[in-house]
């Protein structure tokens, strides 16, 4: 096997999802604590001072004082070499969050033991469930009261329909959390706070039956435990790593990220139940990593600066197959040109590294003079493949967006045009209207500031802006459909898109239910195709 192959079997690429505190920022740095690519652990902190719409990454980054970029962190463990990729689930949630599970390979779902499945998770889920792409739950925070384990269980199997496999389970919560029990050796991983500041910790494992482990747990947890490791023995779903991978089965850890405890363990267990980059489908079929020789890659992200000093737009691309050598010239399919991705970077918070060598599974970032577009293919196979388009996602928050000065009116078009190319909003229009009357919608209400302040500071044009109270998207899916004899609800509101694809907005989730009933063969998505 040549060079290239053994680079991008060490590879694992994945996104770590969870409702905002759930301990995202914490697990991922205990993560890299056991990449060395920090050595010293410690709560992130400095939240409080920290602007809104800066990444997690760039906190850990200021607190360590080491460098990360703002859309991947790598580092190396055991022989693999890892690929987190940055999920904003703050304030700054918005369509960049989704479409960079587009680019995972896998996801790391992070629950609060004490809340369960909460929204922002049932969110990004339905990505992951969409894509297919193996789910792995980490339910964290055992260190504090908790949710009863079968219980929050039975809340991931009913809230995100996906059923669940334990591998460890937890011997009671808060002051009485004592460890985990390994269900495959039949042992238990006992919990010490000391490992909070270490690197590896002492890990202290020991086999069930062992007379030891009544010294160490009281009688009534070890007959709890019993108990409910019978149970779980006979209900539980069995371990089958084929339903793993098409993620409808996710394997489920728990632990407490701040203390380090059940992180190491977890991280072991997800890089031997993950595999290396897969084949991505295209127009001309499967793309195989494994086998395509040639470089080919595809944007999930364009993220311009806010700087008006440098107005410089970065497109993200993950990498498919093949090697990439700074400098090397590839064909970008949609713009049907070839270019040279002459400077490679990956972003930093306070400085940019050129890279020399990437491979399938990675993610670099390219200098963009303009010319990319979400969803764009760039390869040097002589195929000329383009990868299967990236869906546009349902905004959950719509505006009417009225420009102040009418002289500017070429201005605000180009301006506002530009910014939905990126993908930071999806603009829509009236049927009865023209250009001058748009409408809005975005993911996260944050993309509403940033319209208006880069429309403002961008292309010196004002504009007003006023809520809709919709809240609800679908795109019609039927080719050919008169939209005047569609029966649809008091609430609903017929709006088209760019590319003239008709849309339905409406208030609550009852109307969309109703208008399909009351329409028989009408097929509505929440995707729109890209
Ligand atoms: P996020 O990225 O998902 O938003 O969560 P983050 O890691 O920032 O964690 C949110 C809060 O939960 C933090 O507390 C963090 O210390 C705490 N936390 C994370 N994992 C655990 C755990 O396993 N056990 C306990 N008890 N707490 C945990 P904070 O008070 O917001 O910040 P800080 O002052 O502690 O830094």
């Amino acid at each position: 096997m040549s060079h290239f192959t053994d680079e991008i079997k060490k590879r694992r690429t994945f996104a770590i999802i969870s409702h905002p505190d759930a301990g995202k920022t914490t697990l991922t740095e205990k993560f890299l604590l056991y990449g060395g690519a920090i050595n010293q652990a410690g709560s992130v902190k400095g939240k409080a001072t920290a602007k809104h719409a800066v990444s997690d990454w760039m906190e850990i980054e200021k607190e360590r004082g080491i460098s990360v970029t703002s859309s991947v962190l790598q580092f190396n463990y055991d022989g693999y070499c890892i690929n987190i990729l940055d999920t904003p689930g703050h304030q700054d949630f918005s369509e960049d969050t989704y479409r960079t599970l587009m680019a995972a390979d896998s996801a790391v779902m992070v629950i609060d033991a004490s809340k369960g499945v909460e929204a922002q998770t049932r969110k990004l889920f339905k990505v992951c469930v969409m894509r297919h792409i193996p789910i792995f739950t980490f339910i964290n925070k055992m260190d504090r009261e908790a949710l009863d384990t079968f219980e929050l269980l039975d809340d991931i199997e009913k809230e995100l329909g996906i059923a669940t496999c334990p591998i460890n389970w937890p011997i009671g919560c808060g002051k009485e959390f004592r460890g985990v029990f390994d269900r495959e050796h039949r042992e238990i991983e006992f919990f010490s706070e000391t490992h909070k500041g270490t690197a590896m910790g002492e890990v202290r494992k020991i086999a069930l039956d062992d007379p030891e482990v009544g010294t160490l747990i009281s009688a009534e947890q070890k007959a709890q435990l019993n108990d409910e490791i019978e149970l779980l023995d006979g209900a539980s779903a069995e371990f089958d790593l084929a339903l793993v991978s098409k993620g409808e089965l996710s394997p489920v850890f728990f632990g407490s990220a701040l203390t380090n405890f059940g992180v190491e363990t977890f991280l072991q267990h997800f890089l031997q139940m993950t595999s290396s980059p897969l084949p991505r489908m295209s127009n001309l079929g499967s793309i195989d990593p494994m086998k395509e020789k040639d470089f080919s890659a595809f944007v999930f992200k364009i993220q311009a600066n806010m700087n008006k000093a440098h107005r410089d737009r970065i497109a993200f691309m993950r990498i498919c197959s093949g090697e990439f050598e700074a400098g090397m010239d590839v064909f970008h399919i949609q713009g049907g040109k070839k270019v040279r991705l002459s400077q490679p970077q990956q972003m930093m918070a306070s400085e940019r590294k050129m890279i020399e060598k990437a491979y399938a599974g990675d993610v670099i970032g390219i200098f963009d003079p303009g010319i990319f577009s979400i969803g764009d293919t760039l390869t040097t196979s002589p195929d000329k493949f383009a990868y299967e388009g990236i869906p546009t996602f349902a905004p959950e928050h719509f505006a009417r967006v009225r420009q102040m000065d009418t002289m500017k009116r070429k201005q605000f078009v180009k301006g506002i045009n530009q910014i939905a190319q990126e993908g930071a909003i999806q603009i829509f229009q009236e049927y009865n209207t023209g250009m001058e009357e748009i409408i809005v919608g975005v993911v996260g209400v944050l993309q509403f500031d940033v319209l208006k302040y880069r429309l403002e500071n961008e292309y010196n044009v004002e504009i007003k802006l006023e809520s809709l109270p919709y809240e609800h998207i679908r795109w019609i899916e039927n080719e050919d459909i008169d939209l005047d004899k569609l029966v649809g609800t008091s609430d609903m509101k017929k709006i088209k898109d760019l590319k003239e694809r008709p849309l339905l907005l409406f208030v609550n989730s009852w109307s969309v239910r109703m208008t399909e009933e009351r329409n028989e063969g009408l097929i509505l998505s929440e995707f729109g195709r890209s």
